[in-house]
């Protein structure tokens, strides 16, 4: 009913990247005001409210603990239920805010602090397929815009500099790409891109490298979103293959186009959210809140914040040295 975004960027720009106790402190300034803000534009009064949703994890536990401590204090002086939404739960069923959508399905997450293949066989029930063993994709993005010199956050901009470039002028390394079945990995892109931009001198040579890297990510998703499509269906016999692609990188037009493309070819119903709910946004918290309200899955009011949560609990921990694929 509504959905109020109010970007830290410029908080964290003169840095190049986000610093923790900034970042709280901007939390604390804006809570008040977005909460107010949030209701007006609904037009709901505060006595019509069945329930409380805030994200608990996972981030950063001084800034989760902000929101989180709002929702439990609002949830308890209106004597609603609480319930504490896992972030990305919301990226995972941020498509359900503009269309049905029916489990199982299979997702790529990809955002600035993960990427991963999941199987999604219910709210709260995720068996991941594969996942980054370094870099999450849209870090490798934001990194590729920084070592190209463009202000922080540049991931979305690589894509308007790679339009304007040869995208086959540079041969970047696509890590694991034959071994570790749809498991990913993108740090080596960014040791390569810090090597050839000391060479570099021309605007047009800066927008050739961002087209190759573009493309580069093009051919590692097209070819591990297969391996994922066949490790999917050996988990779903006979159901309707479909593929949710969200988070902040689902943005991204051109690998939109490639991934959609890929579904033609591998008769898939590819479902993408609109573009205002790929990036982080209260509205898919408020999702997750309403399809546990729904089952009754209700929290306690000394939930704890979570720096770390993943979506399936069972999966081995990939990342660091001495990971075996
Ligand atoms: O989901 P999100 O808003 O926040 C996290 O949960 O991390 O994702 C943010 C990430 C950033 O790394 C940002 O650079 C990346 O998504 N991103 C993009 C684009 N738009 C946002 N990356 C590539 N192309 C884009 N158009
Ligand atoms: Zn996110």
């Amino acid at each position: 009913m509504s959905n109020i975004i109010s970007s830290q960027t410029e908080v964290h720009k003169e840095f190049g990247g986000v610093v923790p106790e900034l970042a709280a402190r901007s939390h604390i300034d804006k809570i008040d005001w977005i909460v107010k803000k949030a209701i007006d534009k609904s037009g709901v009064k505060i006595d019509e409210i069945d329930a409380i949703a805030s994200t608990a994890g996972p981030g950063l536990v001084v800034c989760l603990s902000v929101g989180l401590s709002f929702g439990k204090a609002f949830a308890y002086s209106i004597n609603k239920p609480f319930i504490a939404v896992n972030h990305l739960e919301g990226h995972a069923i941020s498509p359900k805010l503009t269309s049905g959508i029916e489990y199982p399905y299979l997702l790529l997450l990809i955002s600035g602090g993960h990427s991963q293949y999941l199987n999604v066989q219910n709210i709260g029930k995720y068996k991941r397929l594969g996942t980054t063993i370094d870099d999450a994709l849209g870090e490798a993005f934001d990194k590729t815009a920084k070592i190209l010199g463009i202000d922080f956050p540049g991931g979305p901009q690589i894509e308007i500099l790679a339009s304007k470039g040869n995208p086959y002028k540079y041969d970047l390394p696509k890590p694991i790409l034959n071994k570790g079945g749809c498991n990913l990995s993108f740090a080596g892109l960014k040791t390569a891109i810090v090597k050839i931009v000391k060479d570099i001198k021309t605007d047009q040579e800066r927008f050739d490298l961002a087209a190759s890297f573009q493309k580069t990510i093009e051919e590692i998703l097209y070819k591990k979103t297969k391996i994922a499509f066949s490790e999917f269906e050996k988990q779903n016999l006979n159901k309707d293959k479909k593929f949710v692609v969200a988070g902040g990188v689902a943005s991204n037009k051109r690998i939109r186009n490639m991934l959609i493309k890929l579904c033609k070819e591998k008769n898939y119903q590819s479902i993408f959210p609109k573009i205002e709910f790929c990036s982080d946004n209260a509205a898919m918290i408020a999702m997750v809140g309403l399809e546990k309200f729904k089952l009754k899955q209700f929290d306690h009011l000394n939930y704890p914040a979570k720096p770390r949560w993943p979506l399936d609990e069972n999966a081995a921990f990939l990342k660091g040295a001495g990971v075996k694929l």
